[in-house]
């Protein structure tokens, strides 16, 4: 069995054994997660290694990115099974911080993301969502001090907001996006996904299948606007409640008339039972 990476669980720690893994010259790369780890994880771990010589990733489920109705309590954590499958990945360290260090006694200060993470997408569902990843974010650059950081498209959006975010600021990182990493139904990975039951899981692949069809039938300069409305239908009909399925700028995330406004970006939320799932295709 391949050996642990060793944990580190506070800060002046993670720059000791961060500064030891630049020794030499070392580049790093940072994967931050909330943990739950899954293939779609593992290959971002994959892209880092590709990368950079070293690789960290970071494992904090992060209060202040839910809402008090949504999932903190209830969300996987599973420290002993992700470690195993980063020892398998070839990972070097794992920044593992409790909520405590990350934000201590009289903690005060957020990032306020604009642009992207004003875009009506998420953010229209979850207001308090994009402040607390842009500063969880800024605070694992920080700590870290990467010289690239590595995020999946799966979540799209997020992916716009902390590019943007660390231009704005000057973070001297370089942000690189992953390839969403899929089923074999081509339901997205997440470790959400685990809340769905047999049943579900067969439903939710759907998602996929709709977006995908949805972007061929635009890339085939159908009109948009009825693709849109055809795909959500039919997302409905199986099952899920819609929270927006939509035709976006790939770039700017801004909203686009028809398929002269591309590239495009197909993203779309929606929820069945009680778990929320998020997907997106290029088309
Ligand atoms: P988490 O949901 O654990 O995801 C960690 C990283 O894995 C994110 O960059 C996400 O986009 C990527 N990822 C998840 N599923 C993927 C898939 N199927 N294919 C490719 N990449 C995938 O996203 C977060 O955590 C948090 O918001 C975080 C950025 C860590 C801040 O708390």
């Amino acid at each position: 069995m391949p050996k642990r990476p060793p944990v580190v669980s506070n800060v002046p720690a993670l720059r000791r054994a961060v500064a030891k893994l630049r020794s030499r010259g070392s580049t790093v790369a940072l994967v931050p997660t909330m943990g739950a780890l899954h293939d779609g994880h593992i290959a971002l771990v994959r892209l880092a290694k590709r990368r950079a010589k070293r690789v960290v990733v970071s494992i904090f489920v992060n209060p202040t990115q839910f809402a008090p109705n949504e999932d903190f309590a209830s969300y996987p954590r599973n420290l002993s099974k992700d470690l195993a499958a980063l020892a398998e990945a070839g990972v070097d360290l794992v920044w593992a911080p409790d909520a405590k260090v990350m934000y201590p006694e009289g903690f005060s200060t957020r990032v306020a993301p604009e642009g992207p993470a004003k875009a009506g997408l998420e953010d229209a569902f979850r207001p308090h969502f994009f402040g607390g990843v842009a500063t969880v974010v800024a605070k694992l650059l920080s700590q870290c001090a990467p010289d690239i950081a590595i995020f999946g498209e799966k979540d799209y959006q997020q992916f716009k907001v902390i590019t943007r975010m660390a231009a704005d600021l000057d973070l001297p990182v370089k942000i690189v996006g992953a390839p969403i990493v899929r089923e074999r139904s081509g339901l997205a990975m997440s470790s959400r996904n685990a809340y769905l039951t047999d049943a579900q899981r067969d439903v939710a692949a759907t998602l996929h299948r709709v977006l995908k069809d949805c972007a061929r039938r635009i890339a085939n300069k159908e009109h948009l606007v009825r693709v849109l409305d055809e795909g959500l239908n039919e997302i409905e009909s199986v099952g899920f409640t819609v929270d927006y399925l939509e035709a976006r700028q790939a770039d700017s995330l801004a909203k686009v008339e028809s398929s002269k406004d591309g590239p495009i970006r197909l993203l779309v939320a929606a929820r069945l039972g009680s778990t929320r799932l998020i997907d997106n295709v290029a088309v």
